[in-house]
């Protein structure tokens, strides 16, 4: 099942499009298939940084958001915020992986919040684990886009106070 986002009301992701980090510099709009009494997390990880060949930073954690009630993201705790992709240069295609997990009730989470222009706690984060800790079973929706360097990536980088 997919996960539907659209960038600036016009750029949707179909499974693998194509988009650069000036694309995705704002948090996309999400909708998905959602019983309006559930809460669901949303995650969204780049398995390839700092490149696909040597994932060692694997997974950069760009956004995590939990106890969303029904599709409305708005309702969400944001643990991490939104961070758009900023794939080194000259690493190539980075994939950037949105999961949608069920939760079995609203929850308590205890990681640490970080910010928008953050960079805290967002390397070698753990989906997998994060799911299994709160025993949120399998993504019940996916997508993804893939990314690679342009520009912008450099402005960003210059706005972010935390560099690790
Ligand atoms: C990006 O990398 C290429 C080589 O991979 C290099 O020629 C170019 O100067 C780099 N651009 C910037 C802005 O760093």
């Amino acid at each position: 099942v997919i996960i539907d986002l659209t960038y600036n009301k016009e750029e949707a992701v179909h499974f693998g499009t194509e988009l650069t980090p000036t694309n995705v510099k704002d948090q996309p709009a999400v909708s998905y298939d959602a019983n309006p009494d559930t809460y669901y997390t949303l995650s969204m990880v780049d398995p390839d940084a700092p490149s696909r060949k040597d994932p060692k930073f694997k997974e950069v954690n760009h956004w995590l958001v939990t106890n969303i009630l029904g599709k409305d993201i708005k309702t969400g705790d944001v643990i991490t915020a939104y961070l758009g992709s900023g794939p080194p240069n000259g690493t190539g295609l980075h994939r950037y992986v949105f999961l949608l997990f069920k939760q079995p009730k609203k929850l308590e989470f205890d990681e640490p919040k970080t910010e928008a222009l953050s960079r805290e706690h967002r390397l070698n984060f753990d989906v997998k684990k994060f799911a299994k800790k709160y025993n949120l079973g399998e993504p019940v929706a996916i997508n993804f886009f893939k990314a690679q360097w342009d520009s912008y990536v450099d402005e960003r980088n210059k706005k972010i106070k935390n560099k690790n």
